[in-house]
């Protein structure tokens, strides 16, 4: 079938993009559901930093390629072996499949699948096949989602089946920001109630983790980012404390503020500064997470005899640790009652056409969650 979708064919262009273009939107054809795939109608479709750091270069892929790895939709039609799901369906996109029996599969831990990593990799789906292609030249898959176009076909290990009654914009926000952000509160943290903790970097993921660490009753929630603009946010989604990190005297700021330091830092700005400014603001005892993604070859530098004689714990967080078709459903039952109200991190509705000013405003961070709304 013919269908409309952001195309990135070089990255590092300059912005502004709404003028250098990265995303091209084209008519693109897209294959049929073959054994084990599904094919979706998009509904929403979210800008996360991921697709930006593909479209600067900081993460780079294969090309060209159809980007989007956030997003809600309809199952249009479903491929041999696909038993338990069928069309009109609503499920939310997950930017890793899970083979359900490798190492890590079995493990109990999805998000690392090893065949899910290497098809991620070299931008197939999970089934090795492509989908995608233009004039007969394949296209690539972001994540095996590619999301940002009007239907994609996808793994059936790429999607979990949701609840018709949440709307869909909703939806769309939770396959990678709220899975990574409140994930990496509940699962890879197992924050309690009543402690310390601190997220640097308030984007749509780390906003996503303050309003779990609010659900999750920390005590003390400091926020930190180089823009005001987001400290005012956090301060209304809950932040007991906010502080700028471009302030020379931060580190000293929170640590005083806190009384020797938070219990846990999460860091989600992406950059390995802001990683080494969340260790240091942790506590004897403390632990500091990691969820964003610099640029591959950025290194971090810790006082290494820190981690033995202060016992500090340093851990990655990657789509929050956990088991999307598990937290899906529960994050979106603490949505409902109100106890998760992630419908906050929406800030911008638009158009497939207006995505290249959308990744303007997530650059300059004059956004937080914008989606892509499909009619
Ligand atoms: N681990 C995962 O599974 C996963 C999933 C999704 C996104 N990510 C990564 O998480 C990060 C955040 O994604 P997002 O979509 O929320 O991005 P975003 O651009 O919306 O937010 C990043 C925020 O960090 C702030 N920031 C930048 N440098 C900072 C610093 N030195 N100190 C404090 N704040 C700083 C920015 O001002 C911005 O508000 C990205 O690196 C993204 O690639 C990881
Ligand atoms: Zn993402
Ligand atoms: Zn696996």
């Amino acid at each position: 079938m013919k269908i409309r979708a952001a195309v990135l064919e070089e990255m590092g262009l300059e912005r502004p993009y709404a003028k250098s273009l990265p995303l091209k939107i084209q008519e693109v054809d897209l294959d049929g559901p073959g054994p084990g795939e599904v094919l979706v109608k998009m509904a929403v479709a979210g800008l996360c930093h991921s697709d930006l750091s593909v479209i600067d270069g900081n993460r780079p892929r294969p090309l060209p390629m159809v980007l989007g790895h956030e997003a809600s939709g309809i199952v249009e039609e479903v491929g041999d072996y696909v038993e338990d799901l069928k069309p009109g369906d609503h499920v939310v996109f997950v930017f890793m499949p899970s083979c359900g029996h490798c190492a890590p599969c079995s493990e109990g831990r999805p998000a690392l699948c090893e065949p899910g990593a290497e098809h991620n990799g070299k931008g197939d789906l999970l089934t090795g096949a492509t989908r995608l292609s233009r004039n007969g030249e394949r296209l690539l898959h972001h994540v095996g989602v590619s999301s940002f176009a009007e239907y994609a076909t996808v793994s059936r290990r790429s999607l979990v089946k949701i609840d018709p009654e949440i709307p869909l914009d909703v939806a769309g926000l939770i396959g990678c920001a709220v899975l990574t952000g409140a994930g990496a509160v509940f699962n890879t943290g197992d924050v309690k109630p009543g402690g310390t903790m601190a997220v640097v970097g308030l984007g749509g993921v780390g906003l996503a983790a303050l309003i779990g660490a609010v659900a999750a009753g920390s005590e003390t929630i400091v926020a930190i980012d180089r823009l005001d603009s987001k400290l005012a946010f956090a301060r209304e989604l809950g932040a007991t404390h906010t502080f700028n990190a471009d302030d020379p005297d931060v580190t000293a700021k929170v640590r005083e503020a806190t009384k020797g330091g938070v219990q846990a830092a999460l860091e989600f700005a992406g950059s390995a500064k802001a990683l080494e400014f969340s260790y240091a603001i942790t506590r004897r005892g403390g632990t500091t997470i990691t969820a964003g993604l610099p640029h591959p070859k950025a290194m971090m530098s810790i006082p290494a005899v820190s981690l033995v004689a202060e016992e500090r714990t340093l851990k990655g967080s990657y789509i929050g640790s956990g088991v999307p078709s598990r937290d899906i459903p529960r994050f979106l039952n603490l949505f409902r009652r109100g106890k998760l109200p992630v419908d906050k991190l929406l800030t911008h509705r638009l158009k497939l056409d207006e995505i290249n000013e959308g990744f303007d405003r997530l650059s300059d961070g004059s956004a937080v969650r914008q989606i892509v709304e499909f009619p």
